[in-house]
């Protein structure tokens, strides 16, 4: 398939992940009302919205990161390459191998920057060599934009960079088991305008191989990363468009009043 060019008509992506009439429940209360969300291959979906409005429990979803949060029940159909996600033969560790997640607040293990790589590859078996170890490490280092420096401290502990080069570290270990769907929330809200302007590059790249679904709470983040913006607010997602036309033409009044920074 040829690369999705900017602005390209969603006809021509390929759907990835698909979620239909999502609500979940903290307890008793109700934190996601009928989400229907469309997720396409080689393309960035941001979540936009004021705090508090379920960005952040919807994107778990995506993982079934919710499963371990007590009193929390999910309903609704969420499907990755047409397949219920929630359906009992899925076993959720497998899951996340195809589906990673980048936190906040980067969170490398007290581990060496290699280890911290090898650690997905070596929990699912991918590699047989070290050999082969090193050349995931190198690949995804890489892709990550990290490689050139780290490659001489691989074995320093991953706590000792910067907050930028952590994050990146992250998002090697994330990629280093080839995951189809990568989710972020709010990447860069811990990070400088110099590290924040590396991962916005990164995600370029990476999103040729990749479904990316980003929380931002930065508008021009947004306008700058993705192709596709959903507008969620108090648990609802209230419209979902190219990107452009969220931030020109908003069919939906909430939406032209929080791109516009009347609420929020
Ligand atoms: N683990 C949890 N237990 C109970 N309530 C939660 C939990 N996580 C989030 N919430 C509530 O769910 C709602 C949506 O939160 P969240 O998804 O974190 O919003 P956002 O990411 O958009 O800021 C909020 O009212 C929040 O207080
Ligand atoms: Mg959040």
């Amino acid at each position: 398939m040829p690369e999705p060019r900017e602005g390209q008509s969603v006809a021509r992506l390929e759907l990835k992940m698909a979620a239909r009439d999502v609500n979940l429940w903290y307890g008793e209360k109700q934190a996601l009302f009928g989400v229907s969300l469309d997720m396409f291959d080689s393309s960035v979906t941001a979540l936009i919205g004021p705090s508090g409005c379920g960005k952040s429990t919807f994107l778990r979803c995506l993982d079934r990161m919710n499963d371990v949060i007590d009193g929390c029940r999910v309903e609704g159909d969420i499907r990755l390459d047409g397949e219920d996600i929630y359906a009992p033969r899925v076993d959720p560790v497998q899951l996340r191998a195809r589906v990673g997640m980048v936190f906040q607040k980067p969170n490398p293990f007290p581990k060496s920057i290699f280890e911290n790589v090898a650690y997905g590859p070596r929990i699912h078996g991918l590699c047989k060599t070290k050999a082969e170890y090193a050349d995931v490490v190198e690949k995804s280092l890489t892709r990550a934009g990290l490689w050139d420096e780290v490659k001489d401290r691989l074995d320093e502990s991953g706590t000792g960079l910067s907050g930028g080069q952590q994050q990146r570290l992250c998002i090697a270990r994330a990629i280093s088991v080839n995951p189809e769907v990568l989710l972020m929330d709010e990447p860069c809200s811990a990070l400088d305008p110099i590290a924040t302007a590396k991962i916005e590059t990164l995600m370029d790249e990476l999103k040729k191989n990749l479904c990316i679904v980003i929380v931002t709470h930065s508008m021009q983040q947004a306008a700058r990363v993705s192709q596709r913006t959903a507008f969620f607010h108090l648990g609802k997602l209230v419209e979902v468009d190219e990107t452009s036309k969220i931030f020109t033409n908003p069919t939906d009044q909430r939406t032209q009043d929080y791109v516009t920074g009347r609420f929020g």
